[in-house]
């Protein structure tokens, strides 16, 4: 699943960074709008974004009117019980909200390897939302000491991805459900629809590409 680079406020809101927005011409010498930019040795664009329908997201436009504060969800997984009793629905998450990341546990695998949310990004109101997972983690604290790509697009530790499953479009979970544990997941992003596991501290560069255009058949 796409990363979303994070970044943090003054006074400790989570945002994640949205690419620089431009103008430039399409091949039939047309003048779109696009949002992309060099970050961290690669280039991130807004169409990383662009599966799962999402294309047709309104706050995924590359010049929508939205901000990009990362707010709570209505309804946090049960497993998260930190964030369903701290945050109500469409609070900003703050980076004071995560300072136990390093000892953080629950019911679901080993505690220690950082603190999850689920949050919602870039939804306008009344707008399809956009699912994000935030984690606070140790490990990606260290691990962007030595890696470019993770040292421009992780902060203090936090890191985020836009949450959609990349088989069917659920939303998976970092230690968000029990049933994890019965697949060798628990310590991972497990995704409940079809056993999908992804391991959140092993980031993996290739990108893959959106939807073919039309000429591609
Ligand atoms: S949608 Fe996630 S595993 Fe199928």
């Amino acid at each position: 699943m796409p990363q979303i680079p994070v970044e943090i406020a003054d006074d400790g809101t989570l945002e994640g960074r949205w690419p620089d927005i431009k103008k430039v011409q399409n091949p039939a010498g047309e003048t779109v709008t696009k949002a992309e930019m060099e970050l961290g040795g690669i280039t991130y664009s807004s169409e990383w974004f662009q599966y799962c329908g999402a294309q047709t997201y309104e706050g995924l436009e590359p010049d929508a009117d939205v901000d990009n504060v990362f707010r709570s969800v209505e309804n946090p997984p049960k497993e998260y019980a930190w964030q369903r009793e701290r945050l109500s629905g469409g609070e900003p998450l703050k980076a004071e909200h995560f300072s136990d990341y390093e000892t953080w546990g629950n019911a679901v695998g080993k505690s220690g390897l950082g603190k999850p949310a689920m949050a919602k990004w870039r939804t306008p109101e009344g707008g399809q939302e956009i699912p994000v997972q935030v984690l606070r983690s140790p490990r990606i604290e260290r691990s962007a000491r030595s890696d470019e790509w993770l040292e421009a697009s992780t902060q203090r530790g936090f890191m985020a991805w836009f949450d959609k499953c990349t088989h069917f479009c659920c939303v998976p979970s970092f230690k968000g459900t029990t049933q994890s544990t019965k697949f060798g997941a628990a310590d991972e992003v497990y995704c409940a629809c079809h056993q999908s596991i992804y391991d959140p501290f092993s980031i993996k560069k290739p990108q893959f590409v959106a939807l073919p255009r039309p000429e591609d058949g």
